[in-house]
């Protein structure tokens, strides 16, 4: 339980605001790159809460800008692109990808009216099959090549769910959550006959990047050895996961994306990687783009409660738009979000004081990769209607 006014500096994300300021020191993930295309060069985003539009000019370069034109805030979603950048399809003012106004085509000759003009942009990279912007102060970090995202040979597919209707840290409570597991998927995932001997042990590892779930229960037949589960939370809004079919021995590693649309909407992304090491065929540039639907019923206010990602999603939106923490009763099998909480709140004070929080490194300090040491003895691959488990 914590007072009210603990839960709103851990919850909101708009600008100014203390958890807002962290999430913006971190490159959030926007949309799969295979969104925008020659036929919709321009997409919508809302991120943190504010409203934006990603694009793609003619040239490649990828950017994005505030909604709202600088002349007179006609939407910049219906304009279009060209070689440089994109222009309002009002008055034709046009900015290139560092929100600098490039012409104004309506002003006299040797008008310097767009001299003046600055527009908001936030710088975009592409890794991955994924697009990501960065919000915060400048010079913007490096963006980090988790594995996921990094390795070459394998398929690589990008899953995105319908926006949830919750504030994106009930998302990653789920996530140092680990004995909702058997109760919330224990009859989908066929782990019901394990809640008889529920003695596994749950450790909560601070590491560089956030925080290491392990999960490790003992031997369900004399003689075998204890299974372990390691699965890291990304700090602050990402989860590393992986399932392993025992019978083909393959692995499908993903990494779950909680984009914090604003304070009460969350966009869930997971990017997909099958390594396929004996054929060498290497990843799409861009991914492939599944949208998937979990809401059912007439009104679309029910939940498919046979499907494992559904079923999270059910628990973090019938828990409010934004949780009352003051309201609930932890115990101790809850210890891992307690981490979580207290994590988040050390990165706002030390933002708030001018430093860099945690996982943060400068764009020439990158190492080319990111391996995470991410382990699931025991649970099979997830089919079509299992993925995205947390
Ligand atoms: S409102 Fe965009 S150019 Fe006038
Ligand atoms: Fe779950």
């Amino acid at each position: 339980m914590i007072p009210r006014e603990d839960n709103e500096i851990l919850t909101r994300v708009g600008p100014g605001t203390p958890a807002g300021e962290v999430l913006r020191r971190y490159w959030q993930p926007i949309a799969a790159s295979a969104e925008l295309t020659e036929e919709t060069p321009i997409v919508k985003v809302r991120l943190l809460g504010e409203d934006l539009v990603a694009y793609r000019d003619l040239s490649g370069t990828y950017g994005m800008v505030a909604e709202q034109c600088s002349h007179r805030r006609a939407s910049l979603a219906y304009g279009r692109v060209e070689e440089d950048g994109i222009r309002c399809a009002y008055h034709g003012w046009k900015y290139d990808c560092t929100g600098a106004c490039i012409e104004t085509p309506a002003e006299p000759k040797g008008s310097t009216l767009k001299d003046s003009i600055r527009h908001t942009a936030y710088p975009v990279e592409k890794l991955g099959g994924m697009l990501f912007a960065y919000m915060g102060p400048e010079p913007a970090p490096a963006l980090p090549r988790w594995d996921v995202l990094a390795w070459e040979h394998g398929r690589r597919w990008i899953i995105k769910y319908q926006p949830l209707r919750c504030n994106w840290l009930q998302c990653m409570e789920n996530s140092v959550d680990p004995s909702h597991l058997y109760w919330l998927h224990g009859a989908t995932a066929h782990l019901a006959p394990m809640m008889d001997t529920y003695e596994e042990t749950h450790d909560f590892l601070k590491f560089e990047h956030g925080i290491m779930k392990r999960r490790t229960t003992p031997p369900q037949k004399p003689g075998a050895s204890p299974l372990m589960d390691q699965h890291p939370l990304l700090f602050p809004n990402t989860l590393r996961h992986v399932s392993h079919d025992k019978e083909t021995g393959r692995h499908r590693h993903n990494l779950q994306f909680r984009m914090p649309i604003d304070d009460t909407n969350t966009q869930v992304i997971i990017a997909n990687f099958e390594p396929n090491e004996n054929e060498h065929a290497p990843a799409d540039a861009d991914a492939p783009v599944e949208h998937v639907e979990f809401r059912t019923g007439e009104n679309k206010e029910g939940y498919r409660m046979d499907m494992v990602a559904s079923q999270d999603f059910m628990a973090w939106e019938t828990q409010g738009p934004v949780m009352d923490r003051s309201q609930e009763h932890l115990g101790l099998a809850d210890k891992g979000l307690v981490m979580l909480r207290r994590l988040l709140r050390e990165q706002i004070d030390i933002v708030a004081e001018g430093g860099t929080p945690m996982g943060v490194v400068a764009a020439d300090q990158q190492p080319p990769i990111i391996e995470l040491d991410v382990i699931n003895e025991r649970m099979g691959l997830m089919s079509p209607e299992r993925r995205g488990a947390a």
